[in-house]
């Protein structure tokens, strides 16, 4: 797609949204497994669902209807994708990153990033949360390829900060007081669908890397692309291929991405509160 389609295809799905809402929301979330339910968490003063915004992404896994959820927790506005879609499922990485582009046209200032995530660190076990502090992006297509929007943020985006440190004080200060544990590390994006191999793994291990999921590196680009300021936790699913004996199946990575996942809300309304 060229520039202005993609820039285009944004602004279509922002002012089809203003249609529905004036919300402006200051913080973004986008919801990861373990945080499906999130919405609890949040006085609700609008939904928009993803089939009602012509153009925009939305999730192949049949039954996952995805939705934009724009409303409070505590006092501060946010809006939470609830179900994101991922490169593996054939979209043009331009459609991926998309939703996080549309939150920032919304008024969005912070972007809340979480997933599910395989533990590469031996000191990580299933059910770990870990705040991200880098990322490893050369496994996965980069976002900004392409001609620069430029309504958007430079050509030559500066990544040598990604994850605010603001935010990192404020999001392992809280864990803290709320006795929650925190790893923290960096995350490489591949774009699966298959899960790695057991030397992938190794691989990743010598070049630095803790944490290894299927999303989350390319929002945090096009994020910072915009300026946004951005921060990520993952929710240590399961420790990666060959660290375990048993094989690796969706169904498990669901489950334990569920069990942590009223610790990970509690962590992430607490954050959000004081964003
Ligand atoms: N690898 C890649 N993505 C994942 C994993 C994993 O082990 N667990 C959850 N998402």
């Amino acid at each position: 797609m060229s520039e202005n389609q993609v820039y285009e295809k944004v602004m279509n799905c922002v002012n089809t949204i203003r249609l529905k809402t004036d919300f402006k929301p200051r913080v973004a979330i986008t919801l990861g497994s373990g945080l499906g339910d999130y919405a609890d968490q949040i006085e609700i003063k609008c939904e928009v669902p993803y089939s009602e915004i012509p153009g925009f992404p939305v999730s192949t896994v049949p039954g996952h209807d995805g939705r934009f959820i724009f409303g409070y927790v505590g006092d501060v506005p946010v809006v939470c994708m609830k179900g994101r879609v991922h490169y593996y499922e054939g979209y043009d990485i331009s459609d991926v990153v998309l939703p996080a582009r549309v939150m920032k046209m919304l008024g969005a200032e912070i972007l809340f990033l979480t997933n599910a995530a395989g533990g590469i660190n031996y000191n990580f076990a299933a059910g770990d949360l870990m705040l991200i502090n880098d990322h490893i992006s050369v496994f996965a297509p980069n976002p900004l390829i392409g001609p620069n929007i430029t309504e958007f943020g430079e050509r030559f985006t500066d990544m040598t900060t990604v994850y605010n440190k603001d935010l990192r004080k404020i999001i392992k200060e809280t864990a803290l007081e709320n006795k929650i544990p925190l790893k923290e590390g960096v995350y490489c994006q591949l774009t699966g669908p298959s899960f790695e191999s057991p030397a992938e793994i190794k691989m990743l291990r010598t070049l630095g890397v803790d944490a290894v999921g299927m999303s989350t590196v390319v929002e945090a680009i096009v994020a910072n692309h915009m300026g946004m300021k951005i921060c990520g936790i993952s929710c240590i699913s399961n420790l990666a291929a060959g660290m375990q004996a048993e094989p690796l199946s969706h169904e498990d990575v669901q489950k334990a991405a569920d069990t942590t996942g009223p610790m990970f809300k509690k962590l992430v309304t607490e954050c959000i509160k004081k964003f």
